[in-house]
């Protein structure tokens, strides 16, 4: 497995609050890793380091063997985040645009067809807008919005959150057929248990600002990491 990012004793805070303290994390090519952890913990925080959208206080990460972040000018900063495509908490769709706009966002090459049908939209939704679709159709969107790019590293930052039952399954389906056809290496931050399950290979486990557990999605059932496990398990630390 070739690594694409490693990220090195990253540390982040906001004014006195320190959310990431220590964080080591190897991304590796065409894997899909899972981020867990309580909520405010810092899964968003550490994503948006990792794709350049958010600077970092200390520490680094390095694409490859190629560059690293640390100091580097906004040349530089500005490819880092053209590498990643990301599906936003809130799928953070634009108001004003269209379904066609938001996708596209003036990517005249894009293949809006193709792109529709790898996230299960038909194309009769792109003259409506954000407001009059449903949760699970804006994930679809903000889904379709992330790959039109063809990113080399997709984020999905809570992919089913918010979603009913039945459309987290569709979604979950969507995004492991997504993983496993293209290859694509991809970080997924969840809370859905379901969603790791589906199609993580590697889980990293954020606890007080630090990587507490990374391992196979094998290994993550028999853990004896007591956090790991309440939280797994949803029990609440006494
Ligand atoms: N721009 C910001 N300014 C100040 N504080 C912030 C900012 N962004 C995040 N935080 C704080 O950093 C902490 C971690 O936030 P983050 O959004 O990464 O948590 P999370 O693990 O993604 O939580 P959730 O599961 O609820 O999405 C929180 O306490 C949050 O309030
Ligand atoms: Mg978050």
């Amino acid at each position: 497995m070739k690594p694409v990012v490693k990220i090195s004793n990253l540390k982040k805070k906001f004014r006195n609050k320190e959310i990431l303290n220590d964080v080591n994390l190897m991304i590796y090519e065409s894997q899909s890793l899972a981020i867990i952890g309580e909520s405010g913990s810092g899964k968003s925080v550490l994503t948006k380091c990792i794709s350049g959208l958010l600077d970092f206080d200390f520490g680094n990460i390095r694409y490859k063997d190629i560059y690293s972040l640390k100091n580097s000018n906004e040349k530089v900063k500005n490819q880092h985040i053209s590498k990643f495509g990301i599906l936003f908490q809130n799928a953070a769709l634009f108001d004003s645009m269209n379904i066609y706009q938001n996708i596209t966002f003036g990517n005249k090459k894009a293949n809006i067809l193709k792109i529709l049908d790898a996230v299960g939209l038909n194309k009769d939704c792109l003259d409506t807008y954000p407001a009059n679709i449903s949760a699970g159709m804006q994930k679809r969107v903000g889904l379709a919005r992330a790959i039109v790019t063809d990113p080399e590293i997709l984020i999905l930052d809570e992919p089913t959150t918010g979603l009913d039952p039945i459309m987290s399954i569709q979604i979950n389906k969507l995004l492991k057929k997504l993983v496993a056809k293209q290859k694509l290496t991809t970080i997924t931050i969840t809370h859905d248990m379901s969603s790791v399950y589906e199609y993580a290979d590697k889980v990293a486990f954020i606890c007080d600002g630090n990587i507490n557990w990374y391992g196979d999605i094998q290994d993550l059932k028999k853990t004896t990491n007591i956090k790991l496990k309440n939280f797994i398990n949803g029990k609440i630390e006494d």
